[in-house]
């Protein structure tokens, strides 16, 4: 029996990977012009596999590439030795070598540590006052142009989760940052990051830095055909009974987001295991037995939800495209006026519990929650 293909919790890469092949031939098409792209969507939509995909294709096509995760580095500090110690790395191999490198840097030393193989490795940190980080970071990116000139190769760099830039304390750093790129010409850049109105504000408005350095590459939903035939081909190669129609049930279950759609086939390859057969009322279980698996972390949730907002969840679950302003939602639901609706959906919003959906309507962040809900109703 081969293992599950369906992947979730981390980066999925090569025939794990669905689809997404409009998407990567152009950002693969960007970068080898040296663009400068700001990938953006919702949580979850695979972003981060995405680029994961992207570099490897890169490296493949002989191109240097660094992944930097803004998440990773708390402060400027840190991320400007990770920005220097990745592009140099990135292109230069030799240990021997990264090391002189980094010891002509004037505000980043060399930290050397030996590893359990007694293999020397090499990273950076800034070695000055506060006053010197930003100027470190940009010693840091003149050094990886100048490198990938010296070594006559084109560098990609992707810094994830971008919108937390704006941690780094200021809009000093974002017009530093914007004048160093737009003078370099051996560097392609993705920008990468799922709060939208952050990111979509640091590019679109006028008066902030990164107005117009690159353009804006909204990352959708994977198609529906290309996901049913990518299910559909790995549930074939494990010898699963499946017709391919049931399978658009899952895609409308996981309301189009691959890690949901991920955790409902992996489930589904699981719990089909012994009989081999695929039915509509076993994947109509699914988000059930899912919601039980993580019951948990939304019994957390719900412990820390007033009375007037599990109302108001329940409300939800059992109508989760119903706007909750509407005289009839209230209604119905025995729940209002709109003032308090207000302030528990403004709370549950900001505790990420909801989200704000198309046309006045509230989204569970994580939809299985919503059927945790709907099955602590039923018992
Ligand atoms: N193309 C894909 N094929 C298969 N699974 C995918 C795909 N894209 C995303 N996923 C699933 O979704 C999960 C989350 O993907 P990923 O971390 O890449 O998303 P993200 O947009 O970077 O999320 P976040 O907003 O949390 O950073 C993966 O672990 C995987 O299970
Ligand atoms: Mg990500």
């Amino acid at each position: 029996m081969i293992q599950n293909p369906f992947q979730y919790g981390a980066v999925v890469r090569g025939p794990f990977f669905a689809d997404r092949k409009a998407e990567l031939l152009e950002l693969t098409r960007e970068m080898a012009s040296l663009g400068r792209v700001f990938l953006i969507s919702p949580r979850r939509y695979g972003k981060t596999s995405l680029l994961a995909n992207l570099l490897d294709r890169l490296r493949e096509e002989g191109l240097a590439t660094a992944y930097i995760d803004l998440n990773a580095y708390p402060d400027l500090r840190s991320f400007a030795a990770a920005f220097t110690h990745l592009t140099s790395r990135a292109l230069e191999s030799s240990t021997d070598k990264l090391l002189k490198i980094f010891a002509g840097l004037q505000r980043l030393r060399p930290k050397v540590s030996v590893g359990p193989d007694g293999a020397l490795s090499g990273s950076l940190e800034v070695a000055m006052g506060e006053k010197e980080v930003l100027p470190a970071l940009l010693e840091g990116m003149r050094h990886a142009e100048a490198l990938a000139k010296k070594t006559k190769r084109n560098l990609v760099v992707v810094i994830d989760e971008f919108s937390d830039l704006e941690k780094y304390n200021g809009r000093s750093v974002e017009k530093a940052l914007r004048a160093e790129i737009q003078q370099q010409g051996s560097i392609g850049y993705v920008f990468s990051g799922s709060e939208e109105s952050v990111m979509l504000s640091m590019v679109r408005d006028r008066n902030r830095a990164f107005f117009k350095l690159g353009r804006i590459m909204e990352l959708g939903p994977i198609g529906r055909k290309e996901y049913g035939d990518f299910i559909c081909g790995w549930l074939r190669k494990g010898a699963y009974k499946a017709k391919r129609e049931d399978l658009e049930a899952i895609l409308e279950l996981g309301r189009d987001v691959p890690l949901n759609i991920q955790r409902l086939c992996h489930t589904l390859w699981e719990r089909a295991r012994e009989s081999g057969k695929i039915t509509p009322s076993l994947i109509g279980e699914l988000p059930f037995i899912v919601a039980r698996q993580d019951s948990p972390h939304f019994e957390l949730l719900w412990h820390t939800a007033s009375p007037q907002q599990k109302l108001l969840l329940m409300a939800l679950s059992k109508e989760p495209d119903a706007k909750p302003f509407s005289r009839d939602f209230q209604i119905t639901h025995g729940i209002g006026p709109s003032s308090s609706i207000k302030a528990s959906l403004d709370s549950l919003v900001k505790r990420g519990i909801l989200c704000r959906g198309k046309n006045g309507s509230y989204q569970f962040s994580d939809v299985f929650m919503l059927y945790w809900i709907q099955s602590m109703q039923q018992t």
